[in-house]
């Protein structure tokens, strides 16, 4: 196999796709069906506009949450109702645009997508359709950058979850609740929490532009915690869409009678 180099690139450039013979399109091609299933399941639940809420022991998925539509059930929109009703805007318009798009513009995500749906390239030593490569340095893709303030209001919206998380402990009635809703809606909000401070952001947040890290000790600390939560940040942005959608399905299935809440306590 003949191969020379590019004169523009300093790409090699050779005749077949790929020299690789083992299943590299395998990866890229999961990625996609994952990527895509669980888009496709948010999307329907999201504009279905019920079964979001257990009134009885103040369960609310986080799809839903803040609830700020004029069509939200009282109970579940501690935090107003002022976007109108129509089937066309989300109940929690408010967070899912930014949460969207703080996952769009992920780093690993990034990757996920740039590799299967762009094929840029699908994956290593395997040559990519595109003629040339332009990075994010141009309109659209520079929007990248915005990265950073898309991470500041997931933290936002990840407060907002803990406040759902703990504010189901508490019943309708007032008193105290226990149900296997409780442990999936926590279970669900620590790993959101572990996503989110995982992000290579906040790494950057919380260890950059600092010339001595011995002169800020806590920041040294923080920096060191978020660095090795930051090595699992791709295993996160799968649990995390995992555990989104068990929290959704579970609270729906119970919030439409098709299963009953394990209770515990209460
Ligand atoms: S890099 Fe993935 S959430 Fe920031």
């Amino acid at each position: 196999m003949s191969s020379t180099l590019d004169p523009a690139t300093g790409r090699a450039q050779i005749t077949a796709k790929t020299l690789r013979t083992d299943r590299w399109w395998l990866s890229p091609l999961l990625t996609a069906a994952g990527l895509m299933a669980w888009v496709l399941y948010a999307v329907i639940h999201t504009f279905m506009q019920k079964w979001y809420f257990v009134p009885e022991y103040n369960y609310l998925t986080p799809f839903y949450s803040p609830c700020v539509s004029l069509g939200c059930d009282p109970a579940a929109a501690h935090f107003g109702r002022f976007v109108p009703d129509v089937w066309w805007l989300p109940y929690a318009l408010v967070s899912l645009p930014f949460l969207g798009l703080f996952r769009f513009t992920c780093y690993y995500y990034r990757k996920a997508y740039y590799r299967s749906f762009w094929m840029s390239p699908p994956a290593c030593a395997v040559a990519e359709p595109h003629r040339r490569y332009t990075g994010e340095t141009r309109f659209p893709l520079l929007g990248q950058n915005l990265h950073r303030y898309f991470f500041y209001a997931a933290v936002i919206l990840s407060v907002i979850n803990t406040y759902d998380a703990l504010h189901a402990f508490v019943k309708a009635d007032g008193s105290f609740g226990l149900g296997l809703g409780n442990l999936i809606l926590l279970g669900n909000v620590i790993l959101l929490w572990a996503y989110t401070i995982s992000c290579h952001s906040c790494r950057s947040i919380m260890g950059g532009r600092l010339n001595h890290f011995s002169k800020h000790p806590v920041r040294y600390k923080i920096w060191g915690f978020v660095s090795r939560l930051n090595g699992k940040h791709q295993e996160l942005a799968w649990t995390t869409l995992a555990t989104l959608a068990i929290t959704d399905f579970y609270i729906m299935a119970v919030s439409a009678g098709w299963i009953s809440d394990l209770r515990i306590v209460g």
